[in-house]
């Protein structure tokens, strides 16, 4: 099955390779169908980190105020063995080892696009990540939502990160990780508020709480995690991230992780909810959530492919062979990928009809 999760993870990237030819054929729509998860929630709730500790790895840029200025694909790929590196679509070829530096990049990158202000793009940011540790997966890192402009944005800015994340979200393919900090009130959360105008029965919707350690003393989440106070389809997923002092001490992942698991499992109030908490739950949880989704998606990405494949060859065939231009070269090449996916997924259906679990 994880098979599966990379192949729909190769065809994202085929449509992304595509580029500008998206919009002459029917990929855009075959790219919306594929499913996804994207993360959000208010600025500083702690999305990124999150992210972080489903990924096992420190890559991003954290911290207060608006740090996240472009959306970040971010494809994970299990790789059977071998050292883990990271590539940027941007900068093909070139493989990161060092995840230090693919921080600085997705900065760079970001000021780059919006220059050095607390301006955001729309523009994402693909980001892949090979790695023996993670399970395949294609996570979306967004920008916070917030109330105010604040210096060096403009007034719009508001609005504009709304209706980003909304462009995200409201596919009905986009499996919402919608973040909110315990240490607020559940009612004033901007990932509750959002998820719940283009999700509003919660089916897709993962409700995550966040800095259940900085709760005022004498409170506790229990009436969330045991979705009393709101209510999901999904189990509410309670985790404890490292807070900024722990970053700056340069706290590792694994003791990250570990103290996590510890908190959950030593906390009395949480005692009895500790096998469904934490980051590495959450990861588990998503892999899970993400094949069932593809699983239930095939016949028809797959009738989607075929339909690719046949306005290709149309395409193609206005274009007038031999194909010597780019455009065409390109287009070839495309179809030649979905062919294959085209294969593929036949053989996944031959296997699920011979009751086997081929991929
Ligand atoms: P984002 O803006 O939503 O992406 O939030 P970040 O992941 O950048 O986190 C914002 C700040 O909150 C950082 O300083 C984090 O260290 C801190 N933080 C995030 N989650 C937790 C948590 O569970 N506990 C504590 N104590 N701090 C957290
Ligand atoms: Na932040
Ligand atoms: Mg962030």
């Amino acid at each position: 099955m994880e098979n599966l999760i990379s192949l729909v993870n190769n065809i994202q990237r085929a449509c992304t390779a595509l580029g500008d030819h998206g919009e002459e054929s029917a990929l855009p729509t075959l790219w919306d169908s594929l499913p996804s998860i994207a993360v959000v929630g208010g600025q500083s709730s702690g999305k990124s980190s999150v992210l972080e500790s489903v990924v096992g790895k420190d890559f991003l840029p954290r911290g207060s105020g608006i740090v996240t200025r472009r959306p970040l694909v971010l494809q994970l790929h299990k790789i059977d063995e071998g050292r883990e590196y990271a590539e940027f679509m941007h900068l093909p070829r070139k493989r990161f080892t060092d995840f230090a530096a693919v921080r600085k990049e997705i900065a760079d990158e970001t000021d780059r696009e919006t220059g050095r202000s607390k301006q955001i793009s729309s523009v994402p940011i693909h980001l892949s990540i090979y790695s023996p540790n993670v399970v395949n997966l294609t996570l979306i890192d967004l920008p916070g939502l917030t109330k105010v402009a604040v210096e060096g944005q403009s007034d719009s800015i508001v609005q504009d990160i709304e209706n980003m994340v909304r462009s995200y979200i409201e596919k009905p393919n986009c499996i919402i990780l919608a973040v909110s900090p315990a240490n607020q009130d559940l009612a004033t959360s901007d990932a509750i508020k959002i998820s719940r105008e283009v999700d509003p029965r919660g089916e897709r919707t993962i409700g995550v709480l966040t800095k259940i350690d900085l709760m005022d003393k004498g409170t506790d989440a229990v009436d969330i995690l045991e979705g009393k106070a709101y209510k999901l389809q999904y189990p509410w997923i309670g985790v404890v991230n490292r807070s900024q002092a722990d970053i700056n001490k340069s706290v590792d992942m694994i003791a990250a992780r570990r103290r996590e698991k510890e908190y959950f499992a030593s906390t009395p109030e949480y005692r009895h909810l500790a096998n469904r908490m934490g980051s590495e739950h959450l990861g588990k949880v998503l892999s899970k959530h993400l094949e069932g989704v593809i699983r239930s998606k095939i016949p028809a990405l797959q009738s989607l492919i075929s339909k690719t494949i046949i306005e290709l060859e149309t395409e193609l065939t206005r274009l007038g062979k031999p194909i010597a231009t780019d455009a065409g070269g390109k287009l070839y090449m495309i179809m030649e990928i979905c062919r294959a996916f085209d294969q593929i997924f036949k053989e996944h259906l031959d296997g699920v009809r011979s009751g086997g679990d081929k991929i």
